[in-house]
């Protein structure tokens, strides 16, 4: 048996430790009530930054498990150089989460342009804007709508799309004046794309790369694909509508490159890689990469990996994923590159307070969710992503609350349990998305 720490609070990390916990020791670092009834906390359930450098203390404190794999859940700590302040004080440790400089494909999106430029992967056409004369300038070289990226980490609410120069001018402003993300930093405009989605997790040891899964996300908070953007209201995996060409194109065009690239730039990446890619009428182009995986992509994307999910996270960690080679699920593409083929789809649909992505008025009490949890059936899953513990009690704690994820042979039959399963729940004070995967055969 192996021991893992899994980093962070939410729904994903739930799932992470959740599924982990099954066969293996797990502890928690900066968790949530939920997680840390799973996997006892090594922050002794004091509350860490987790977008700022760590404290001694802190550090001491998650190094205190040392045999321990640890799992970065959201990208803040390692944006914050976690990672490198783990290094520097313990060499040995199996670390699952790139450094502070490889963290800058998620933490700085120019950066990730010019990765992107460098190595001939296909992204859209984008202007790094300091200033507003900079803006002006760029406006005139791209049509409406207008994609306007602040450069750094804005807590998903740094992407905004404009019709009109003028809203997108006012969003720019806010960006390089600070006014809008607390300090000044770059904007970026970028050429609309349009066309469907997808994403891809990549799953990295430092020098081979393993496509653990492709997932599509629900942003917008109601059916139809109507209000507004939320952090992600349900999730699909796998992506059916990726033939077997396009998967090819995909890893020649996108895949090889980004390991190519990484190598060539000596940029040292361990951890996992969120590739989000659109499908164009001129062919596939990346929109974005994430130093980690989706929120709620994973928590589909996880229970349909099956019981190798804790020996690729520790080879991966330890620079061996070469050892997947013994898997009978697995495919060598070419050297240092292998997919993993899904046992099962999934599908998540998020359970969020009704006002979500509004803010609600204080906590509302949940019914025996631990009751409720045991009695599921096997391939279900109640993943808690914000809920805290009151006097033994279950109460919501933000704005998604609980993630609902059902396995099954296709996307549709792991649809219908998901659902099954919601109408199951009783008395939650909770609302969701009804069309999560509807259209998808
Ligand atoms: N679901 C999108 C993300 O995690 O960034």
């Amino acid at each position: 048996m192996s021991a893992f720490t899994v980093i962070g609070k939410g729904g994903r990390e739930h799932a992470l430790a959740t599924l982990l916990a099954r066969t293996q020791t797990v502890y928690s670092f900066g968790g949530s009530d939920a997680i840390r009834a799973i996997a006892p906390a090594l922050d002794s359930g004091r509350s860490v930054a987790l977008d700022r450098p760590l404290e001694d203390a802190d550090l001491d404190a998650l190094l205190s498990q040392p045999d321990s794999t640890l799992v970065f859940g959201p990208e803040q700590p390692m944006a914050a150089g976690w990672v490198d302040q783990i290094r520097l004080k313990n060499s040995d440790v199996h670390i699952l989460g790139p450094n502070q400089f490889a963290a800058q494909l998620e933490s700085s999106k120019w950066w990730a342009k010019e990765f992107m430029i460098r190595n001939s992967i296909p992204t859209g056409e984008a202007v790094r804007i300091k200033s507003i004369a900079d803006f002006d300038r760029a406006a005139l070289r791209f049509e409406p709508p207008y994609v306007v990226k602040a450069d750094g980490l804005a807590a998903g609410k740094g992407v905004a799309l404009f019709d009109d120069v003028a809203p997108a001018r006012e969003f720019v402003d806010g960006i390089v004046s600070g006014d809008l993300f607390g300090t000044p930093q770059p904007a970026l405009v970028e050429e609309f794309l349009k066309g469907p989605e997808l994403s891809i997790f990549l799953l990295l040891d430092g020098q081979r790369a393993m496509q653990i899964g492709t997932a599509r996300d629900y942003k917008r908070a109601y059916d139809g694909d109507a209000g507004p953007n939320t952090g992600g209201m349900g999730s699909f995996t796998p992506v059916p509508d990726i033939s077997a060409a396009d998967q090819e194109t995909i890893h020649k065009s996108v895949l090889r490159p980004i390991l190519e690239g990484l190598q060539r730039d000596g940029i040292f990446y361990r951890g996992f890689l969120y590739v989000g890619l659109i499908r164009t009428q001129h062919g596939f182009r990346v929109l974005e990469f994430n130093v980690r995986m989706g929120d709620p992509e994973t928590q589909a994307v996880l229970p349909t990996i099956g019981d190798d999910l804790p020996n690729l996270l520790e080879w991966a960690a330890a620079g061996q994923l070469d050892r997947c080679a013994e898997l009978s699920n697995v495919e060598q593409e070419e050297e240092n590159f292998y997919r993993l083929q899904p046992q099962h789809a999934a599908v998540c649909v998020v359970l969020s307070t009704p006002e979500y992505p509004g803010s609600s008025n204080g906590s509302q009490p949940l019914p025996d969710l631990d009751t409720q949890t045991a009695q599921l059936p096997q391939g279900h899953y109640l993943f808690h992503a914000g809920t805290r513990q009151d006097q033994g009690e279950w109460h919501t704690h933000g704005g998604r609350v609980l993630n609902c994820v059902a396995t099954g042979s296709s996307v549709p039959a792991a649809r219908n349990s998901c659902y099954a399963l919601i109408e199951q729940l009783r008395d939650l004070p909770l609302r969701h998305r009804s069309d999560i995967a509807a259209a998808i055969e």
